[in-house]
């Protein structure tokens, strides 16, 4: 039985933006949670929300109202300072376009999570993770040098390395072919388990490979 505690808990979830004199509301008092250790994809049009709710919950953004808690912690209640620490010791996140750093070779990109963090045994949880995303021989390139799929299996080892309880992946195989796709998820999927993962995607085949999905409609969630 996993930890309850360790789950992400979404409760009376409101945000707008003022567009002109208009205000957009893009999530509208929302109630979710997203249980420990499973996979869980949300889904949902363009424009409906989703990178709204994994910046909230990621702390990036703030609410209105409402409250996001990860493992016990409430994220809207921590300063901006606290909420950087959370996200960098807790939370790996998996961007569309990679979002790796081109200066740094592959190694370096990955490590850079236990830098921030002053971990311990750098060299050889770098190398693991590499491996684990099937790229270990790869690891002195720079990301000019890797194709879209390698580099977010890249961006992956990154998001891993530090063992995080949450991964947040926005849309991760949006910019891929079907063969690197398959890949990323494939590593995103090896990832359950050891942290809770929740993915945004339009790719049908993640969704249903997820424990749970749910779809963001009219500022609201509706678990499937
Ligand atoms: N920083 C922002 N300022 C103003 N409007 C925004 C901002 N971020 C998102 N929006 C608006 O909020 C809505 C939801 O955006 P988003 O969460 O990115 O949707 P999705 O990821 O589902 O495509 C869109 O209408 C978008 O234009
Ligand atoms: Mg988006």
């Amino acid at each position: 039985m996993v930890e309850t505690s360790q789950n992400v808990v979404i409760r009376a979830l409101s945000k707008s933006y003022l567009e002109g004199d208009h205000n957009h509301v893009v999530l509208n008092d929302v109630n979710a949670e997203f249980d420990a250790g499973l996979m869980h994809a949300v889904t949902g049009r363009s424009g409906s929300g989703k990178s709204t709710l994994l910046n909230l919950i990621a702390g990036i953004d703030l609410p209105d109202s409402g409250t996001v808690s990860i493992a016990g912690h409430d994220v809207s209640g921590l300063n901006e300072r606290q909420r950087t620490l959370l996200r960098r010791q807790k939370i790996g996140i998996v961007f569309q376009f990679f979002n790796l750093i081109e200066s740094l070779t592959v190694a370096e990109n990955v490590m850079l999570p236990l830098e921030l963090n002053g971990e311990p045994d750098r060299s050889q949880r770098t190398n693991e993770a590499l491996d684990r995303v099937g790229l270990g021989n790869l690891s002195q390139r720079f990301p000019a040098g890797l194709s879209g799929g390698e580099q977010q299996r890249v961006a992956i080892a990154r998001a891993i390395v530090h063992k995080p309880s949450l991964i947040l992946a926005d849309e991760p195989t949006g910019n891929l072919d079907d063969d690197s796709a398959k890949q990323v998820i494939s590593t995103l999927d090896e990832s359950r388990g050891e942290s809770t993962v929740i993915v945004v995607t339009h790719s049908m085949e993640l969704a249903e490979r997820c424990d749970q999905q749910c779809v963001l409609r009219s500022g609201q969630i509706e678990m499937r």
